[in-house]
């Protein structure tokens, strides 16, 4: 055999580096792939979704005549078209049908579908039908449904840990409150879509914008009473999913795969923007009540809070969001005794869902809330009671779950951003400038974050990749991760190549298909990569392991002998580039595809007693932000941010601070101008960019400070010891919130606890201003 068949390129490794990307070149130039941009089969129908105009009430008549003869129309679906079970629930618990029948629970639930030749005539027809409705009472938010009697829509959790009754009489203070925090819409720039292809016998192959196709797969399959083997799902990407298309692109693709089984011709649905931000589910909006006591210095000896949060009308995910709120009721800090307590409450809403942090923030917000309480009470600085309470790193560090922390991290982050962001000079000069200004006012904060990594439904921690090696070394990569615009593809496709020590350029990232990887789990929880990296690298080392074998065999040396090298292997004394060891291998009839898989060790849960070690690990941050308001208007704007944020060792830090940026102005818009309003009638007024408003292009702070924390490594052997990054940068707007929440504090000179709630609108700001001035003159 010819060893130096082609001269060996010594590739650069991507990982640790800042590769672009894949899809950014696409973007640039406008030729990324979404599913509405595909080439439609011939004959390809259309559906439209009409959607319930009464919040809960019974149906008492439908009449479809006018739509059946508009113009285009092939038919109507309605739940007696459905072959198999009319329901999407995906905590199975059959809450949740595809079309309403005899009633409807929320204002923008779907009835029934339109099919028609082309979108527009099937939106217009859905229009023309008539429902008529007997009305029945309806509860839209937390306080009326916790006041009818607080109906849950699944389990409900508690975490206890020490002993509250001896906490509070050791307290010499105790400050009760309650914080209300909004939901937030996803405003994924591509909306839920798919496109379904019907096959042979039961086959159908769907095209669908979700981040979990083993689970579009599950729902259509039952939706069909077909097997999971006839059904394929498929994702390029999805242009943002934020938590959004987990579980709420199933309804679509279902309705999409009946259509096309029932004519035989493949079918698309995409709803419009207004009707997307209706029809699905948001995050859960909470009310926490909370009662904390705590010494003279700040520290906290008992927390007892209930935290309330507006499921909708089915479970939707609201059980593990809001169990996920209850893991996040500590953020950094130390209880010595705690209990928290979730109510996920069913309402005449849209069923609420996952979206980004997944219930973390929230909880997280409310911890933030009783420390500012606190704080005010003292008259110090929020800051000095943070570091009063952070968890230590030996003692002082079991979590209301029991699970030790022991990767604690905060107080370097905190340090060193306190000095990088020159914290404590600009807090003076925030005071010095509120103490001479009427109208303008300046609010500072650092805060930090704590964030549990893995899913808390322990057997999601698994994924599977393949990968194929070609003859030519060309490297062929699935794994069950999807993308969504997070970085997830290049990541992994950086993992392979650095395995295999090619360069990027002969990975071939595939598209995500249940038909390579089977029985996947959501992208989501953040444990995108941390799954399918090492899925990936189990594949590759299974690979290397068999070519390592063959080279030793062929360069007749010992495998330890064979040693692993930018461009190929030393075997021996001789170089063999990639290429040529591939090429050999083939001849020599060595397997050069192999399935990976990968579980995460050490996590445990156990609901019922509310004990054990859900998470892998902890990803931490922190945050300062500046902001200056009018206290005559409300009106605000973000001035300064500054972050120091530890995603481990990053595998490609281009990407990772991409995902703080867009997480922390997500959170911002989350915290300040981003509110969803339901009206006395029950419908959700807030349905498009004219009703809410999502941070733009120019609501970027103008200074805009993001450091990774280089020296952060994580403790666990991870994919290249680096740490999920998706969600827990959303939590460090949290400064944002307390920034503001500082500046109309200033209007009755910091002696009174602000308790902004969220969002902190303009208008809650100027209520904020105007109820502390008031209080102060009292
Ligand atoms: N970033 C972009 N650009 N678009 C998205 O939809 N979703 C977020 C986060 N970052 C999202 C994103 C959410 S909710 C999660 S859980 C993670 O990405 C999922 O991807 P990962 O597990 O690969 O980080
Ligand atoms: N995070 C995100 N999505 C999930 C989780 C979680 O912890 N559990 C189930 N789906
Ligand atoms: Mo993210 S909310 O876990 O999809």
């Amino acid at each position: 055999m010819n060893k130096h068949t082609t001269a060996p390129t010594i590739p650069r490794s991507k990982l640790y580096e800042s590769a672009r990307h894949d899809s950014a070149p696409k973007h640039v130039a406008g030729i990324a792939e979404y599913i509405d941009d595909m080439v439609e089969p011939e004959g390809t129908m259309h559906a439209y979704l009409a959607l319930s105009k009464c919040p809960h009430g019974e149906i008492v008549s439908i009449d479809f005549e006018a739509a059946r003869t508009a113009p285009g129309v092939i038919g109507i679906l309605t739940a007696d078209d459905i072959p198999g079970e009319n329901d999407v629930s995906p905590s199975h618990k059959h809450d949740e049908p595809i079309f309403a029948i005899g009633k409807v629970e929320f204002w923008g639930q779907p009835i029934f579908a339109v099919v028609a030749e082309t979108r527009e005539a099937a939106r217009r027809a859905a229009h023309l039908v008539k429902v008529e409705y007997k009305p029945l009472p309806f509860l839209t938010n937390i306080r009326d449904a916790q006041a009818a009697g607080g109906k849950l829509v699944t389990e409900p959790l508690t975490l206890l840990r020490g002993d509250l009754a001896e906490g509070f009489a050791k307290s010499s203070r105790r400050v009760k409150g309650s914080m209300e925090v909004g939901g937030q819409d996803h405003f994924y720039l591509e909306g839920q879509i798919a496109l379904a292809v019907p096959g042979e016998d039961e086959d159908v192959t769907v095209h669908s914008s979700t981040q979990h196709p083993s689970e579009v797969q599950l729902m259509v399959a039952a939706v069909l009473a077909v097997p999971l083997h006839s059904v394929t799902v498929n994702v390029r990407r999805m242009g943002g999913g934020f938590g959004g298309k987990e579980t709420q692109g199933n309804l679509f693709a279902a309705v999409a795969a009946v259509a096309a089984k029932k004519w035989n011709r493949a079918c698309k649905i995409r709803p419009d923007r207004d009707d997307d931000m209706v029809a699905t589910g948001k995050r859960h909006d909470f009310v926490v009540d909370y009662d904390v006591g705590y010494d003279d210095d700040g520290k906290i000896l008992a927390v007892d809070a209930v935290y309330a949060a507006r499921a909708g009308f089915s479970s939707d995910l609201s059980g593990p969001v809001t169990d996920r709120a209850l893991f996040h009721c500590d953020n950094t800090y130390w209880y010595p005794a705690v209990r928290a307590r979730s109510e996920p409450l069913y309402t005449n809403t849209v069923s609420n869902t996952a979206f980004r942090g997944f219930g973390g923030p929230q909880g997280i917000v409310a911890a933030e809330r009783w420390i500012e309480d606190i704080a005010y009470d003292l008259g110090r600085d929020p800051l000095e009671i943070r570091k009063a309470n952070f968890y230590g790193t030996d003692s002082n560090n079991i979590t209301p779950y029991h699970q030790p922390v022991t990767d604690n991290v905060i107080h370097r982050i905190v340090d060193e951003l306190e000095v990088s962001a020159d914290y404590q000079a600009r807090r003076q000069a925030v005071l010095a400038y509120n103490a001479g200004s009427p109208i303008l006012k300046k609010g500072i904060a650092l805060t930090p974050v704590k964030f549990g990594i893995s899913f808390t439904a322990t057997w999601y921690n698994q994924a599977g990749a393949l990968v194929h090696v070609y003859k030519d070394g060309s490297i062929h990569l699935s794994h069950g991760g999807t993308e969504m615009g997070q970085g997830l593809y290049v990541k992994i496709a950086a993992v392979v190549a650095d395995c295999f020590g090619v360069g990027l350029e002969r990975v071939k990232i595939m598209a995500t298909t249940t038909g390579k990887v089977p029985n996947t789990s959501a992208t989501a929880a953040s444990s995108g990569t941390d799954l399918n990296g090492m899925a990936a690298f189990d594949a590759c080392k299974q690979i290397k392991a068999r070519l390592t074998t063959h080279a030793a065999k062929i360069y007749q040396c010992a495998e330890e002998a064979v040693i692993w090298v930018p461009g190929g292997v030393d075997a021996g004394a001789e170089f063999v580039a990639f290429d040529a060891l591939v090429a050999s291998a083939y001849l020599n009839r060595v397997q050069l595809s192999a399935a990976g898989f990968y579980t995460t060790p050490k996590i445990h849960w156990d609901r019922a007693t509310g004990r054990g070690h859900p998470f892998y690990y902890f990803a931490y941050g922190a945050s300062v932000s500046e902001v200056t308001i009018d206290t005559l208007t409300g009106e605000y704007q973000v001035d300064r941010v500054d972050i120091l944020h530890d995603v481990g060792r990053s595998l490609n830090p281009a990407i990772d601070i991409g995902q703080v940026e867009g997480g922390f102005i997500q959170g911002m818009g989350w915290l300040t101008t981003e509110e969803l309003v339901w009206d006395a009638k029950g419908e959700q007024r807030t349905h498009a960019p004219s009703t809410y408003k999502i941070p733009l292009a120019s609501d970027v702070p103008p200074i805009f400070n993001i450091k990774l924390a280089e020296w952060s490594i994580n403790t666990e052997p991870t994919i290249g010891r680096s740490k999920a990054v998706g969600e827990p940068p959303f939590v460090l707007a949290m400064s944002v919130l307390e920034a503001l929440a500082m500046a109309v504090a200033s209007v009755a000179d910091y002696k009174i606890a602000p308790r902004l709630d969220a969002p902190a609108t303009p208008e809650r700001v100027l209520m904020g201003c105007e109820r502390l001035k008031k209080q102060a003159r009292a």
